[in-house]
């Protein structure tokens, strides 16, 4: 079964924003080609499935009376005890069944023991080594009751902190579920993370404990993360013990605070009682990048967080008992917490979960993976596709992938082209794409084909389709009034939903301004975006500073003040380059100090400071020397400036809404200045 794919032959003229985005050289002559009609076929030939007009029913009824909607899909949770509130709206504060309590890790495993998924595999863990770990519903219900004890034991409480620094191995979600289950909030730290990185975030948190390994795998080295801890505990007042993970087996130095995973497991009891919590009870923070120099603590709730995975799981993926789903994100990264732990757990899928990088040893990996443990659903990102388009089609080709029955994106916008590679090349015209839209503060899916519900609505390449039922979202200008279709505006959402952040850790001031604010009564998400005439959402890129590379979130503000915490810089400014790749690279306009020459070298040391100051994600692929930063009269960086010289264009562009009254030929002038002094 499949939905109906539109193409731009079909009526569907793309919108002239949209084809400003992905260039005009799209897809538009493959459209008018063989490839076409073929297309076509294969959708006949899988066998188009009508039901009539089911899900615009329910997503009609679900934003109508959005409470009643979110209030029946919990009830698909375990609770301890109902709500007494299905939703409580002081705003910007939501309550999502407040009186209701609950526990993640029940939610996940202990809701298994009874059922037919007990003994089935719950993770089957590949290695970047050819290693594989196969951990069943069962097993993995030990695992986490015994270290969730082991935790107990050294101390740690409902409510306390925990960091989680580790690789991807099963421990990362035993960890988490051990934490879910005794209360204690998990922040899990992405192990490509510098040092100061996680420092930063273990001081904001005031974290108790810090759970990593001695090291973990990428691309054949052993990423030495015990030595990375070791730097940053120096700076941790808070932090109380050290729990190590044996994973590489490298040379380590165990102190005081150390404590070895396997040694802390041996004594302990087989079953830990899991603590009764609050539906608001915070299950985790995550830190993500925003428009300020600091990462910001997203803080999501148990309750509301649990009812929107195990809802959006169920209608976007239509999971099925018999599912092997792979979801290639990391578990530092939200989509990790929500569809590689969360929502697949409770479920009571089997799940792929990877280590390693999808290209490394050999440039095949997700392939390779797919067809040796029969994938049915692959769940991805468009920097993934647009490598592996480019290394040929013949490496996917020499795989059986017909194991797969759905596939999905996300994390930024798929150009059409590369939908059309992966809907031929990879599902051979089979199966249907999810692409869908949502980030670390919605917790879950908020925009995406829903092919639970209903497999007739048809996919349009590059668009993520509708709000998911029980979310209702709209697009406005700089009034807050909604515009007209294929107009481009700020995307935001209308009413609370369960996934939702609760507030930023500590900071509820912060959450009320950057999200609440812009336009009153409304969440306002960052994103630019479109509706078509037929209602489809077409996702235009950010509308604040903040990037997008390979799809991990970096703040401008952010890299900068990491540039200018070095001594040679005295300002910085830093844009986004479009990239075939990695969708957005990073470019830096630095202005040096006086007594330091713009040298390659100095290019290299800062690119370096970069990299052990946030990590590997945030080096920048190119640096600019220039003797000053082209600012507005009243000092504002003319960033729309920057972002075309960045992106070598011929000229600025649209300059009809200039801050500052900052005049146009004076823009033009700066412009051509500084254009003329950037050497590449
Ligand atoms: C972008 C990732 C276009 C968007 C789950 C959003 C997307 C940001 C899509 C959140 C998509 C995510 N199409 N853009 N399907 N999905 N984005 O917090 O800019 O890492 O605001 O969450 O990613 O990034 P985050």
């Amino acid at each position: 079964m499949i939905s109906r794919v539109l193409t731009y032959s079909d009526k569907i003229n793309l919108p002239p924003n949209v084809l400003k985005l992905f260039g005009s050289n799209i897809i538009m002559s493959d459209l008018k080609s063989n490839k076409v009609s073929k297309l076509y076929e294969d959708i006949k030939r899988a066998k188009i499935s009508l039901q009539g007009k089911k899900y615009d029913i329910l997503r009609k009824n679900a934003v109508e009376d959005s409470e009643q909607f979110w209030e029946q899909q919990a009830k698909n949770l375990v609770w301890f005890k109902y709500w007494d509130r299905t939703l409580t709206w002081d705003p910007p504060f939501a309550k999502w069944f407040a009186g209701g309590s609950l526990n993640a890790s029940v939610n996940c495993i202990d809701r298994h023991m009874d059922s037919q998924f007990k003994n089935k595999a719950a993770i089957i863990w590949q290695g970047e080594n050819e290693e594989t770990r196969t951990i069943t519903y069962y097993q993995l219900f030990k695992h986490v009751n015994i270290f969730a004890n082991a935790l107990k034991s050294l101390g740690v409480k409902k409510g306390d902190r925990v960091i989680i620094y580790l690789p991807m191995v099963p421990e990362v979600v035993i960890a988490m579920l051990a934490c879910a289950r005794i209360g204690a909030t998990h922040i899990v730290v992405f192990s490509g993370f510098s040092a100061k990185a996680l420092a930063d975030r273990a001081n904001d948190s005031e974290s108790k404990v810090i759970i990593t390994a001695d090291g973990g795998y990428r691309r054949g080295k052993i990423i030495e993360l015990k030595k990375i801890v070791d730097e940053s505990t120096l700076s941790i007042p808070s932090l109380e013990k050290v729990i190590v993970l044996k994973r590489a087996s490298n040379d380590i130095k165990m102190t005081n605070m150390d404590v070895w995973w396997h040694e802390i497991v041996q004594n302990e009891q087989q079953y830990c009682k899991p603590e009764i919590l609050a539906s608001t009870h915070p299950l985790f923070i995550l830190y993500t990048s925003g428009t300020t120099g600091k990462p910001k603590g997203v803080l999501h709730s148990t309750g509301g967080y649990l009812t929107h995975l195990y809802a959006t799981t169920k209608l976007v993926f239509d999971f099925r008992s018999t599912d092997i789903f792979f979801c290639t994100a990391d578990v530092g990264w939200i989509t990790g917490h929500s569809y590689v732990v969360y929502g697949p757990l409770m479920h009571g899928i089997t799940e792929i979960m990877y280590e390693g990088t999808p290209d490394y040893p050999t440039t095949d990996r997700y392939w390779a993976v797919v067809e040796k443990h029969g994938a049915t659903i692959l769940y991805t990102t468009p920097t993934a596709l647009r490598m592996y388009i480019k290394f040929g089609d013949n490496t996917p080709k020499s795989f059986d992938l017909s194991s797969l029955r759905l596939l999905g994106t996300v994390g930024e916008p798929i150009n059409p082209d590369v939908w059309q590679w992966y809907f031929e090349t990879i599902g051979k015209g089979n199966c249907p794409i999810v692409d869908t839209w949502w980030q670390t503060e919605t917790g879950g899916i908020m925009l995406s084909t829903c092919t639970g519900i209903d497999d007739t609505i048809p996919m349009k390449p590059g668009s993520a389709s509708f709000p998911v039922p029980g979310v209702d979202m709209a697009i406005v200008d700089e009034h807050g009034e909604v515009v007209d279709a294929n107009k481009k505006g700020y995307l935001m959402v209308k009413k609370p939903w369960p996934g939702m952040l609760m507030t930023l850790w500590r900071n509820d001031n912060a959450y009320q301004d950057l999200y609440w604010n812009k336009f009153k009564g409304m969440y306002y998400t960052g994103d630019y975006a479109l509706m078509d005439e037929d209602g489809y959402f077409w996702l235009l890129g950010r509308s604040d500073d903040v990037l997008k590379v390979a799809g991990h979130r970096l703040s401008s503000m952010e890299l900068e003040s990491t540039f200018v915490s070095h001594k040679a810089v005295a300002e910085a400014a830093v844009t986004g380059r479009l990239d075939q790749k990695k969708g957005e690279s990073i470019i830096a306009f630095l202005v040096l100090r006086s007594d330091y020459p713009p040298t390659e070298e100095l290019r290299k040391v800062l690119t370096d400071h970069v990299r052990k100051t946030i990590g590997p994600i945030a080096v920048p692929e190119g640096i600019y020397f220039v003797s000053k930063l082209p600012k507005t009269r009243s000092g504002k960086i003319m960033r729309r400036l920057l972002k075309s010289i960045a992106n070598r264009e011929d000229s600025i562009g649209d300059l009809t809404t200039l801050e500052d009254n900052t005049s146009v030929d004076e823009v033009k002038h700066v412009f051509n200045q500084l254009k003329n002094e950037i050497v590449e």
